[in-house]
């Protein structure tokens, strides 16, 4: 037999023997944990009218932390009543007392409550604040009250004195939640173990006409059935993908995290010597250390476009290297992956001689940047991104389609701010009115692609390429209320969290 079980035939005994027991009461007498005994209680409740149960709530007075070390080591008028030297010529200056009690808010307050007491006084007689007792004795009454707070009932301390306390947060009122029990109906001090099963067993042996059965609690929780969790990211991912499919926007492959220097920067337009293509901000592969595989024509165009300029720009007048845009990269940005597809797209019109299709593309994955790591920055991280190629669209088509773009998460008031991106003029950053912060906050990056990335693809001259990115991360934080990224990513993620958390609708969506 469990202990508990025999704690639940005590308690029987008790009943048959007191016709009424307190559980409260009667844990302080057995010395048995409260929550324990009301286990017992319950699980003899569960055996239909064995006993009557109800529950009970009672205030009790309890010492704070403070409370308790007051009850332990004396009030703070007590503590400095104590330090001021006795007899007729005791004393000590107000300072050095102040100072040999030591905490400072034990010293001032122990004070002005000894001396409203009259326990000590001061003395100016000479040119300094001398302290002296006022009494030969003191009883030091709030210790007194402290140390036999827990034995009496509320009842038992006058209002004055629980007002007193609790203004000085020595004590606090709890409630206490108890059972009064009475014997039931079938009141019986041979509990039968209930069964919770009807078996084959029982039945072919005829057992199961004696024995008593558990009822069914049809309040209990299912259990739940085991299955995998998206982590966060994945989730508020497939409501961004959703809002591009809405807009009629088809998805990038962007399976490619390694990617060579040219389609990650020098098809952009981005210079050889930007400082993005330092060691400091991007992670340069050791093996393989370099790609191979280029489209030499194309890249003829790109290195014509920056070393000595081309379609109508002067370029950007440097000693183009193969070598550097052979270096592989873990990809800096999905624009990487954008820009394969507009040289794809040029292609089709220009190799396969096809009309040329307009073409709505987005992308979310993946990119790495060589950061310094804190409790916003990663070293990977994802970026969400749209791309809109057609002939003759402008930089009001783009606004348009941020506006769209947000107003489908729910955000409403945007503004627009002038940047530069070496792969887009005009370029802007989107920043969202934040009622929370009170503040308008950077959400986003875009941009009209310049001429002198997109005509070296073969792109025709009336089609106009726009674009704008953003990260998942800080909308993923945001949504689900985390302030750290490593609390997101990373080996110290709580799968507790990735199990926890909702799926992600968000608003207006
Ligand atoms: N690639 C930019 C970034 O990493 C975002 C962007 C995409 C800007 C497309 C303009 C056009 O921030």
């Amino acid at each position: 037999m469990s202990a508990d079980n025999s704690l639940a035939e005590d308690i029987l005994k008790l009943l048959d023997k007191r016709q009424k027991l307190n559980s409260l009461s009667l844990s302080n007498e057995l010395s048995i944990d409260h929550q324990r005994l009301v286990g017992a209680i319950k699980s003899l409740q569960s055996i239909g009218e064995l006993i009557r149960c109800q529950q009970t709530e009672t205030k009790r007075l309890d010492l704070t932390q403070e409370g308790r070390h007051i009850a332990d080591n004396g009030s703070h008028e007590a503590i400095v009543f104590n330090a001021v030297p006795a007899g007729d010529d005791g004393g000590i200056e107000q300072s050095l007392l102040m100072k040999i009690i030591g905490n400072p808010s034990v010293a001032k307050l122990g004070f002005s409550k000894a001396m409203s007491q009259k326990w000590i006084a001061i003395d100016k007689s000479s040119n300094k604040s001398i302290v002296k007792r006022n009494v030969q004795s003191i009883e030091d009454e709030v210790q007194v009250l402290l140390k036999k707070i827990g034995s009496l009932t509320i009842d038992e301390v006058s209002d004055q004195q629980k007002q007193d306390l609790k203004k000085r947060k020595l004590i606090q009122e709890v409630v206490v939640k108890s059972y009064d029990i009475e014997k039931g109906d079938n009141f019986t001090l041979n509990i039968v173990k209930q069964e919770t099963d009807l078996t084959a067993e029982m039945i072919s042996k005829n057992t199961w006409k004696d024995k008593q059965f558990k009822d069914y609690n049809f309040d209990a929780m299912g259990i739940a059935p085991d299955r995998g969790h998206l982590h966060p990211l994945l989730k508020v991912r497939e409501q961004f993908r959703q809002i591009f499919l809405e807009m009629g926007f088809s998805e990038m492959p962007t399976n490619r995290f390694v990617e060579s220097s040219f389609w990650n920067f020098d098809a952009l337009f981005v210079p050889q010597k930007h400082p993005a293509r330092d060691l400091q901000d991007t992670f340069f592969l050791a093996d393989p250390a370099n790609c191979t595989q280029l489209p030499v024509e194309y890249m003829e165009k790109v290195r014509s476009v920056h070393s000595s300029g081309d379609f109508g720009s002067q370029g950007y007048q440097y000693d183009w290297k193969t070598e550097e845009t052979q270096k592989n990269v873990l990809r800096t940005h999905t624009t990487a992956v954008s820009a394969r597809m507009l040289y794809q797209l040029a292609q089709e019109c220009q190799r396969d001689g096809k009309p040329f299709k307009a073409a709505k593309l987005f992308s979310i994955d993946r990119v790495f940047r060589n950061e310094t790591l804190d409790a916003t920055h990663l070293a990977e991280f994802h970026q969400i991104e749209g791309v809109v190629a057609d002939v003759g669209v402008t930089l009001g088509d783009l606004m348009g389609l941020i506006q769209e773009f947000f107003l489908k998460l729910g955000i409403k008031r945007l503004r627009f701010k002038p940047t530069y991106n070496p792969y887009t003029e005009p370029s802007m950053e989107v920043y969202s009115y934040h009622d929370g912060l009170k503040k308008w906050v950077e959400i986003g990056n875009s941009g009209v692609f310049r001429p002198e990335m997109l005509l070296p693809m073969g792109l025709p001259p009336n089609v106009n390429v726009l674009g704008w990115g953003l990260g998942l991360e800080r909308p993923t934080m945001i949504k689900y209320g985390i302030d750290n990224i490593r609390d997101l990513c990373g080996h110290k993620v709580d799968l507790q969290m990735v199990y926890d958390n909702p799926v992600c609708i968000l608003e207006n969506h």
